[in-house]
């Protein structure tokens, strides 16, 4: 019998599954107007807004790297959380615009905090990388490799931009967000749904990157190219599609939805999901005209301000999801 239970995975039944405790974000200083964009491109503040939503981002300053984004959102979640570097035991760094070729960004940070040890790598699905990220953190958790992850989606995405395109530069931002998820004996995440088609790779991408072309990374010349119109129609459709593989896989309804958090890419883009929901807006954490597209940044980033304002409560429901170049594509449903 006892022979036994040694072959047994090593599991504690009270901690099978994982929760988000604690939140944090940081959006860097220097802030960039549709008026100050106005100056520099042939764009109207009037047609970014009705186009987008958006009115302002925030863009990171010459010297402030993805790192230092990562690090203020990582610090603030563990505060909001309650816990030491000592606690943390998994990190994992969702990013598309990482500091350097290697270390990862992860690696980069765990320094930073003075964590030794520990697992730490980066996710890279644009702007559904925090989701991806979540969804691995919440895997290490349940199957009991992991105990308290650090988990941030953080971007200098103003880097991989031509700020002379005005197809793309009025659209992002930088910014990061953070969350601390810990193994606990009741459900918080309740499930994750990730998914990535890669046929649809030249509808958004920026064309350059080590191994092909590195000439262009080197010369400051690999940015962002977009087909705006069939990323928007595309993100539309997946989005609607992934609300209703997420609510069927928990046999819950729309209305079992408390909030809705999306990737933060456009105000039209989530109208349009909330309708399909048949939530209003109200429901939906909206941080478009402020923060723009932070790409990894943006649901975490959204999720914090929700909570530190008293929108997001504990219990509520939360149905976070994105879409990003790839295609890729995912969702997380929440119990706050
Ligand atoms: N200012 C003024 N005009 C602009 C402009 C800008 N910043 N950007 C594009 N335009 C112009 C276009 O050149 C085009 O002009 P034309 O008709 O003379 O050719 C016109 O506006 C309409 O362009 P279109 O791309 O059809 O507009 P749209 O209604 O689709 O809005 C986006 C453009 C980019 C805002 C929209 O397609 C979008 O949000 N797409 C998804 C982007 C996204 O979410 N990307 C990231 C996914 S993670």
């Amino acid at each position: 019998m006892q022979a036994e239970q040694n072959w047994l995975p090593r599991c504690d039944p009270l901690s099978l599954y994982s929760r988000i405790v604690g939140t944090g974000g940081y959006l860097p200083e220097n802030i960039v107007t549709n008026s100050d964009l106005e100056k520099t491109v042939n764009t109207s503040d009037t047609w970014i807004r009705e186009r987008t939503g958006i009115e302002q981002r925030h863009i990171a300053a010459d010297g402030e790297n993805t790192v230092d984004l990562a690090e203020n959102a990582a610090r603030k979640a563990m505060q909001a959380a309650g816990v030491l570097a000592a606690d943390i035991d998994l990190i994992i760094v969702a990013t598309t615009t990482a500091d350097q070729v290697f270390p990862s960004t992860a690696c980069l940070l765990q320094s930073r905090l003075d964590i030794h040890g520990c697992p730490a790598f980066d996710v890279q699905a644009v702007c559904t990388g925090f989701v991806y990220a979540l969804a691995v953190a919440d895997k290490f958790i349940k199957t009991d490799t992991s105990k308290c992850a650090l988990v941030i989606g953080a971007e200098t995405f103003s880097r991989i931009i031509d700020w002379s395109d005005r197809n793309t530069c009025v659209l992002f931002g930088d910014g990061a967000g953070a969350v601390v998820v810990k193994a606990d004996s009741s459900p918080g995440i309740l499930s994750t749904h990730l998914h990535a088609d890669g046929d649809y790779a030249n509808l958004l991408h920026v064309p350059s990157g080590v191994s092909s072309n590195y000439a262009a990374v080197q010369q400051g010349r690999a940015f962002v190219e977009m087909s705006g119109s069939d990323v928007f129609k595309m993100a539309v459709k997946t989005l609607g599609r992934i609300v209703d593989e997420t609510l069927q896989a928990n046999g819950l309804e729309y209305s079992d939805i408390d909030w809705l958090v999306p990737h933060q890419a456009n105000t039209r883009i989530l109208a349009a999901t909330a309708k399909k929901l048949k939530m209003p807006m109200s429901k939906v954490i909206n941080t478009v005209a402020k923060h723009g597209n932070t790409s990894a940044a943006s649901i975490p980033l959204a999720l914090d301000l929700a909570i530190r304002s008293n929108q997001i409560k504990a219990g509520d429901t939360l149905l976070l999801e994105g879409f990003g170049g790839g295609f890729t594509w995912g969702s997380a449903l929440v119990n706050y």
